[in-house]
């Protein structure tokens, strides 16, 4: 998805905006561009492609100005081409703008301004902003007005980041519906989508909600609402190590993520099951209140959504409540049956994901409480949840996703126990042991992450392969369906994750000599079914790693992965460590780019 980054003081804007771009890589991109203030005139340089050739345009290094906005552009309206990149100007070259988000009135506006004399040179939905901004700038000649004003005509998401010659010493932001983050520095200041493009600058940021609209000078962030009028803000202290969205010495994102899995868990655990009951400092829900919980629903997109599955069977089982999972795009438009009687639980890393975020407003309209899990402390769903809860696992860098899904499990799985002390409906016992398992977790990851050397020599066998199967059974199954999501993700195989009950009823038909089968046995009680579905594949020819915490004994695995035992609710954050490192290691006998995929972004911020 697209990336901003902005900046207003006393140095050079350029290689800042420059350097912030890189940082944003890893959403995903087709094309960059900046303008800066040079002596209160516009200069935009853009192109299609890398940020890295953006920077070797001729003159780049020429740009003087204290002042820029920058963008890395992800094609949805109009082709990847340099005519569609950001910013974008008006037909005089007197307002820059970038735009990260869609606007879904932007035909109609093209109309309205053609009528008016202007005329359009790209097939972006962008375009009509800085002309639309330089139509009522004619009108009412102050550029904060001018960008209330278009605001208010425009229809759909959009962060904007807006420059004008008329006001040289400004920028004006603003944003609905997509991220954006102002970071304060010492007479300086600077904006940005992700707190990662800007986080070696500053750890102080404000986060604008919907409809704010921001007048940014070298000293001064000045917040209005929409009809311009003043309001207050407090700045938010970020903690994350400037080091944290740095790679570390590690070869990519994924693999150095992959890694940090214990420290995130543990930041995850943090103080909550030290001593006595859990508590969470943003959550005061009591006995009553569950109690009349008649359901939950976990919702959320991706690997997300896949983590919801995990924690699925650990409340029905220490809550006794009934607990659906749903996919956010498709949870917003079934109608789902929510009332004051259901909890709706959201998941999303980044916390602006847009199904999500529009999936927990539906909650609400229907009475339902609402609690977000997410790792960015500020972020949209967090302020529009009634409840926000962290994984503190750290900046996720890299586009799959790695502790982002464990930390997600652990948080889950913690709630999920809190609720069950509080609802006492099962024995203490119960929870006292699964409580253990989880503060035993971060050394149990540590002995997992051993299995990496074992994982390459299979992945180098299996690298060529065009079709791979997971298969499991109980949480063993929710967690196939996310090393399969992986393995397409950065490899480009494709694969899919299957119930192993589930194949004598039609996948077994794709089973033929040679298949890589992948098979996740974790689950005590469900060993000797599993076993019986592999020998089936076995016999057919297949090769089979097995992902285990069993004594399996000689059955005929190409490669047998041994990982520690835990309690079966929570194995998945062990056993998704050997299918990370599968997905990372045939990525990268490919050739490919590991944390940046193909067609991926790392927020979805649109539909
Ligand atoms: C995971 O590897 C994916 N990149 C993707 O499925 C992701 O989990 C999904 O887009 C949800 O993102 P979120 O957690 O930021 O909402």
């Amino acid at each position: 998805m697209c990336g901003i980054v902005g900046y207003i003081g006393n140095k050079k804007a350029s290689p800042i905006l420059i350097n912030g771009l890189l940082r944003l890589e890893y959403r995903g991109y087709d094309s960059a561009g900046i303008a800066t203030m040079e002596e209160n005139q516009i200069v935009v340089m853009k192109n299609k492609g890398r940020v890295n050739n953006l920077n070797q345009l001729a003159g780049i290094n020429d740009l003087k100005g204290t002042l820029g906005i920058a963008h890395t552009r992800w094609a949805t309206h109009g082709k990847p081409s340099n005519e569609n990149s950001h910013p974008q100007t008006d037909n005089s070259n007197e307002f820059a703008v970038v735009h990260n988000g869609i606007i879904e009135n932007y035909h109609e506006l093209r109309e309205f301004l053609k009528e008016n004399g202007y005329y359009f040179v790209s097939q972006t939905d962008t375009e009509v902003i800085p002309n639309l901004i330089d139509y009522y700038y004619k009108k009412e000649n102050n550029l904060l007005k001018a960008v209330s004003m278009t605001c208010k005509d425009l229809k759909g998401s959009f962060a904007l980041e807006i420059l004008s010659k008329y006001e040289p010493d400004k920028m004006i932001v603003t944003r609905k519906d997509s991220p954006l983050v102002i970071g304060k520095g010492n007479g300086e200041n600077y904006i940005a989508s992700d707190i990662p493009a800007i986080l070696s600058y500053t750890k102080d940021f404000y986060f604008l909600d919907d409809n704010e609209i921001v007048e940014l000078t070298n000293k001064d962030v000045k917040f209005y609402n929409l009809d311009l009028e003043p309001i207050s803000k407090q700045i938010k202290v970020i903690d994350w190590g400037t080091s944290s969205a740095e790679k570390d010495g590690y070869d990519d994102f994924m693999l150095k993520e992959i890694n940090e899995q214990p420290s995130a868990i543990r930041g995850t655990i943090g103080a909550k099951l030290d001593n006595g009951n859990i508590e969470f400092e943003n959550l005061n829900f009591n006995k009553e209140y569950l109690e009349s919980i008649k359901k939950i629903y976990i919702v959320a997109c991706g690997t997300a959504m896949h983590a919801g599955l995990v924690a699925k069977t650990l409340f029905e089982k220490m809550c006794k409540i009934p607990t659906e999972v749903d996919i956010a795009s498709e949870f917003r438009y079934r109608e789902p049956l929510i009332d004051e009687k259901t909890l709706c639980i959201y998941i999303s890393q980044s916390g602006e994901t847009a199904d999500t975020i529009a999936a927990l407003k539906l909650a609400k309209q229907n009475n339902a409480k609402t609690i977000a899990i997410s790792n960015v402390i500020g972020s949209s769903i967090t302020r529009e949840a009634d409840y926000s809860i962290y994984t503190h696992a750290g900046p996720e860098i890299a586009v799959a996703s790695t502790k982002a899904y464990t930390s997600q499990v652990v948080l889950l799985s913690v709630l999920g126990i809190y609720f069950a002390e509080i609802l006492e409906r099962v024995y203490n016992q119960e929870i006292d042991e699964l409580k253990q398992e989880i503060l035993n977790l971060p050394s149990k990851i540590e002995e997992t992450l051993k299995c990496c050397k074992d994982i390459k020599k299979f992945a180098n066998k299996v690298y060529k392969e065009t079709d791979m199967f997971f298969l499991g059974r109980g949480t063993d199954y929710a967690v196939c369906l996310e090393g399969s999501l992986k393995l397409k993700e950065i490899s480009y195989i494709h694969s899919e994750g299957y119930a192993s009950g589930e194949l004598k009823h039609g996948p077994i038909a794709l089973i033929e000599n040679g298949v890589t089968v992948i098979s996740v046995i974790t689950n005590s009680n469900l060993v000797d079914k599993t076993i019986s579905n592999v020998q089936e594949v076995i016999t057919r020819g297949a090769k089979v790693l097995a992902i285990t915490s069993e004594n399996l004994g000689d059955l005929g695995f190409d490669t047998v992965i041994k990982i520690p035992k835990t309690n079966k609710l929570i194995s998945p954050i062990l056993s998704v460590i050997p299918l990370q490192f599968l997905a990372y290691y045939i990525s990268k006998e490919k050739g490919l780019d590991v944390d940046k995929p193909r067609n991926l972004a790392k927020s979805v911020t649109v539909e």
